[in-house]
């Protein structure tokens, strides 16, 4: 894998550059700009060298069609002012921009594409999409680590058409996944939360050889107090995922990795509600599980004293209402103690658990912030991830 910082001769070229824009979003506001923030080194480097630049990235799961409430303007405006330079979004179909300069003149640098997953091609990584897009620019730079799970065409495909290099951040979070995985000191405890439960669930079986404990909490957690024979009434959950869980319990057994999950609740009738706690037994057919109880939190807790190493992805709970933030909150304020007297080893990962940690503060409070969610954790299973491997 090529840093971009080590090609010498980038003057007048243009740059097809893959970043992970995917921020939380209410309507049009930005709720955490880190993952655009962690990107700017490598475009004000880019900058410097005299180029001009193609920012590809998706935001959300459109899944192939144009979602308006998907558009990547709210984020173009936001970078725009973070650079103080203009960046022209296009919002024209990309497919039908076909050997025409994308920069009208030579004052514009950057222009921004729509929503690139506006396109179905580029989910099943269609070798001719990424061969259209290669046709824009001379370079390929890759800063979007947080998307190297997925084969997509403008992370995967892509790279057979171009030159390809990584960008600054994708190189610091490699080097530092490495040193960790290669230092990690047991017991070693991994909490998963959050709400991609499709994209988690089927990584915990390849996670609990390498692993003490695994909590589980946010909505993947309902799967399997509903799995336990519980109600969950109205909350988040997947179908068909009882024999994956099966297999994760009966795995779990044959190792000496616990499954730890919540013993007790904080429901609502809806997001905005406030939080009442229950047992598992009691929640009702309106209920929305939104948060971990008390039992759950000091049962978290416990494990976190016995720890060495805390990897974490993903909140506890809806945090963004403040009466269902509690356990997460409780959560980052143990890692943190025991972080200060130095007897763990903390890593995070993940949008929403950035955000959350961002909100109270306490980024500089872990040893490692990852912006990568699933990257995160799919680095952690050991296995290549698509976008390292294009790139090597
Ligand atoms: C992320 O938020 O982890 C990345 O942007 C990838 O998003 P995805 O899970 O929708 O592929």
């Amino acid at each position: 894998m090529k840093s971009i910082k080590e090609e010498t001769n980038l003057n007048n070229k243009k740059i097809l550059l893959r970043l992970d824009l995917n921020v939380p979003l209410l309507g049009d506001k930005i709720t955490d700009t880190t993952r655009i923030d962690k990107i700017l080194p490598t475009l004000n480097f880019l900058i410097s060298q005299n180029v001009k630049i193609i920012i590809i990235s998706h935001v959300g799961r459109p899944k192939g069609k144009v979602i308006n409430e998907l558009s990547l303007k709210p984020i173009c405006k936001n970078l725009e002012i973070k650079l103080s330079q203009n960046i022209k979004l296009i919002s024209k179909d990309v497919k039908e921009i076909d050997g025409i300069d994308l920069f009208e003149n030579d004052d514009e640098k950057i222009v921004m594409l729509e929503n690139i997953r506006f396109y179905p091609e580029e989910e099943i990584n269609n070798q001719q999409f990424a061969k259209h897009l290669a046709t824009l620019a001379d370079i390929y730079v890759n800063d979007a680590f947080s998307c190297s799970h997925r084969a997509h065409a403008s992370i995967d495909a892509i790279t057979k058409f171009l030159p390809s290099f990584c960008g600054l951040q994708f190189n610091l979070e490699v080097v530092a996944l490495k040193k960790i995985t290669f230092k990690i000191k047991k017991p070693i405890t991994c909490i998963i939360g959050g709400s991609k439960v499709s994209t988690k669930i089927n990584i915990i079986k390849n996670l609990i050889p390498k692993f003490d404990n695994i909590i589980i909490v946010g909505g993947m957690a309902n799967n399997i107090i509903k799995y336990t024979g519980n109600n969950i009434g109205k909350s988040l959950q997947e179908e068909n995922i009882n024999q994956i869980i099966k297999e994760i319990f009966s795995l779990s057994e044959t190792t000496s990795c616990r499954i730890i999950y919540p013993q007790d609740v904080i429901v609502g009738k809806n997001l905005k509600d406030s939080g009442q706690i229950k047992e598992l037994n009691e929640i009702s057919p309106d209920d929305i599980i939104l948060d971990i109880g008390p039992k759950t939190i000091s049962m978290i807790k416990n494990i976190i004293d016995k720890s060495n190493t805390i990897l974490w992805n993903g909140p506890a709970g809806y945090f963004e209402n403040p009466s269902f933030a509690n356990g997460s909150i409780e959560i980052a304020k143990k890692i943190i103690e025991n972080n200060k007297s130095n007897k763990i080893y903390s890593v995070v990962g993940g949008g929403d658990t950035v955000s959350l940690l961002n909100s109270l503060d306490s980024i500089k409070d872990f040893n490692f912030v990852s912006t990568a969610g699933g990257a995160f954790l799919e680095y952690l299973e050991g296995k290549e991830l698509p976008g390292i491997k294009a790139l090597n």
